[in-house]
């Protein structure tokens, strides 16, 4: 791919635009070894060697962090309140939280700027599994495990799709849901008398929160995460 300079470093956080074109004229940046002087220059991004700052610039054009989402924060890009991307140090250009979870929700949260692979994964029509850990005020019995399970309609005919429930243990459970809708989780427990205390997502699709992330932590995902991200979601769509 071929892609200015001066957007490249930028796009990856470096800096400004004028912010870069400062580096460049101050001779930070090399290309291929030789000080750059043309700051509209396009680099090619799979042969030239890019150099800032003594650096190597290794070019990644999507980008994909795991986030253990800690109960407090928004999840936004920016807000007058805390928001999940404070967390995140790096300044790429376009990162954003792939889905969404309630303020005081934790656990797994995809940060990432490939719109195409978060379309997919959000998307109703492809169903992306999301496994979440509940911990509710009463004891889970039988018949609200079998209606949760059977699909609850609110009284405003909001419908949730089928859930399927796991792990149950007094007042705790694993429930997992192929939809992204607002509240679902907690407004499916209220449904059918119960009540969530603690809510944390575990899994999106094929892909699994790292538990020795802290709360608050991330780190970026294994070449073989983003692929098997990506697989399952050829593997499901093509199957479906
Ligand atoms: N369902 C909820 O009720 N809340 C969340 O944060 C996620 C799913």
């Amino acid at each position: 791919m071929k892609i200015r300079i001066d957007k490249l470093l930028s796009n990856l956080g470096y800096g400004t635009r004028s912010e870069v074109h400062k580096y460049i004229k101050n001779g930070y940046v090399l290309i291929n070894g030789e000080i750059l002087k043309d700051q509209g220059y396009r680099v090619d991004t799979e042969q030239d060697i890019i150099v800032f700052d003594d650096e190597i610039v290794e070019y990644q054009e999507y980008f994909y962090f795991m986030l253990n989402k800690p109960a407090g924060y928004i999840t936004a890009v920016q807000g007058q309140e805390p928001v999940v991307m404070d967390l995140i140090e790096e300044k790429i250009k376009g990162l954003f939280p792939c889905g969404r979870l309630d303020k005081d929700t934790t656990g797994l949260l995809l940060i990432t700027n490939d719109g195409p692979l978060a379309h997919q994964l959000l998307s109703p029509r492809y169903e992306t599994e999301k496994e979440y850990v509940v911990n509710t005020r009463d004891r889970i019995d039988q018949d609200q495990v079998r209606r949760i399970e059977l699909g609850i309609t609110l009284g405003d005919g909001t419908r949730y799709r089928p859930a399927k429930i796991t792990d149950i243990q007094n007042n705790s459970c694993h429930i997992t849901v192929t939809e992204g809708q607002y509240h679902e989780v907690k407004n499916m427990f209220l449904a059918v008398g119960n009540e969530v205390v603690q809510l944390k997502r575990i899994r999106m699709k094929n892909l699994i929160l790292d538990e020795s992330l802290a709360e608050g932590e991330y780190r970026p995902l294994s070449e073989e995460e983003v692929h098997s991200l990506k697989t399952y979601w050829k593997a499901g769509h093509q199957a479906g």
